[in-house]
């Protein structure tokens, strides 16, 4: 596929255990002059080419971690490069929010294209997840004039002070930075696997879905949530962050009713879950909802830092320069998303993320049955996860076990990252092969019996 690229190992190669003595070095510069964040895992990128990355000491690996689900094409697509490439022979940059340009307003016009819902759409563009929510939370305010909001525990929405008041999925991340947005709820999330109503949720799903529902309308809504206040619930389709957490089936059905009987918005943050990676362009489609706002980021232009929010026309902000920024659609990533929105449907990926994901799906699920600390299979189209266990029964999560499988997959050429609290996702280019889910799944069972 990548026709002018030489050298490229389309098998895994590890010849010296990561981090080797070039990525030791950088590691020491890194640790010098940037500031701690979420590191985690000892690799060095040198370079990228579809599912696979070569690390500073020539180790091959399979990519699934997708930089955290941004690679949603594999490294450096070529029809996406030759995009880019033509972009920088034109424009760069010029301040998309004050000025005009064809390439933003072709980029807009694709989201909406793809966007869920038959209504008309417009779209304001950011730089990434967090600043998209910003965003959505700023159009919720100016178009309801209300000033609250729900959003649910163990959803992650960004780290800047607005989207961080939705954000809980982990103490670490607000810990130190109250107050944040003041007039932020949060409800309980329809986890299947763990919910405070000790609730099988995949055996009683409906159960699950009405106790939530019951739960915002009767305790939060009729007691210290006034409605009239209430500007939007912000939820993921499926929580990324929280764990790849698939809620029933008709909870997001039901919410927005009850959003639409209280006159609120439903924002729904496609930003891990968007662009394919469930094998639709958004993971609300599968849940039968059209939100009236959904926010990007991610994998909308390939690695080119992009975010939006795509929202109903009617929504529009009534005055100009309510809201604004200097960079959002900036050429090369509008460029970018022209040609990843193309590419998606060329190339057939969704289609391809939906037969590979269930391939992969049945090759975790056997992975399963021979493995008692495997407490659950989840995920939807290429947006999959294990969830590590001490005990199947009470599904007491183990977290160690999942950080030492991450470990260990990555010493055996498998890139992945872990989530919520003992889980790890598995997040595949939509382009993968069942050959390269072969070669993945030899390093992960491998990594999983050296971990116990
Ligand atoms: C659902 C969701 N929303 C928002 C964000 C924040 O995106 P960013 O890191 O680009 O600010 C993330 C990041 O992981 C996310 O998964």
């Amino acid at each position: 596929m990548l026709k002018n690229q030489k050298n490229e190992e389309k098998r895994v190669k590890i010849n010296v255990t990561p981090p080797g003595p070039e990525a030791k070095r950088i590691i020491e510069m890194d640790e010098k002059y940037l500031v701690t964040s979420t590191k985690s895992l000892p690799i060095v990128a040198k370079r990228g080419y579809g599912s696979f990355l070569e690390d500073v000491d020539g180790n091959v690996y399979l990519d699934f971690s997708t930089g955290i689900s941004v690679n949603n094409l594999g490294h450096i697509h070529p029809k996406v490069k030759k995009a880019v490439e033509e972009q920088l022979d034109k424009l760069w940059h010029f301040a998309g929010t004050d000025f005009y340009y064809e390439e933003q307003v072709k980029a807009a016009r694709a989201l909406t294209e793809v966007a869920p819902g038959k209504f008309s759409k417009k779209v304001f563009f950011a730089n990434s997840g967090t600043e998209a929510n910003e965003a959505a939370i700023k159009i919720s305010k100016a178009f309801t004039k209300k000033q609250q909001f729900i959003s649910f525990i163990g959803g992650f929405h960004g780290r800047s002070q607005g989207s961080l008041s939705l954000t809980a999925s982990k103490p670490i991340q607000r810990k130190g930075f109250f107050p944040t947005m003041p007039g932020v709820e949060h409800a309980p999330y329809p986890n299947p696997y763990r919910n405070p109503f000790g609730i099988d949720g995949y055996e009683e799903p409906e159960e699950l879905e009405n106790r939530v529902i019951d739960f915002i309308d009767r305790y939060m809504l009729k007691t210290y949530v006034p409605a009239d206040n209430l500007a939007a619930f912000v939820v993921e389709p499926i929580q990324g962050e929280g764990g790849y957490i698939v809620p029933p089936k008709n909870f997001h059905k039901k919410l927005r009713k009850l959003a639409d009987e209280n006159n609120v918005l439903v924002v729904m943050d496609e930003v891990q879950t968007g662009f394919g990676r469930t094998g639709k362009f958004f993971a609300s489609e599968h849940f039968g909802v059209e939100p009236e706002v959904i926010s990007v980021a991610k994998a909308i232009a390939s690695g080119i830092p992009m975010g939006g929010v795509i929202v109903n026309s009617r929504l529009d902000f009534s005055e100009p320069s309510l809201h604004s920024n200097t960079f959002g659609g900036n050429a090369l990533a509008s460029a970018a998303c022209v040609a990843t929105v193309n590419t998606i449907r060329e190339e057939k990926l969704l289609e391809n993320a939906t037969k590979q994901g269930e391939y992969f799906k049945r090759r975790l699920n056997e992975l399963a049955e021979k493995d008692e600390s495997i407490g659950d299979v989840r995920g939807m189209g290429l947006m999959l996860a294990l969830d590590f266990v001490k005990d199947r029964k009470t599904r007491e999560p183990n977290a160690k076990l999942r950080d030492r499988v991450e470990l260990k997959s990555l010493e055996n050429g498998l890139i992945l990252l872990s989530t919520g609290l003992s889980a790890i996702r598995i997040i595949p280019p939509l382009n993968v092969s069942s050959e390269e889910i072969d070669m993945s799944m030899e390093c992960l069972e491998k990594a999983i019996r050296a971990s116990h």
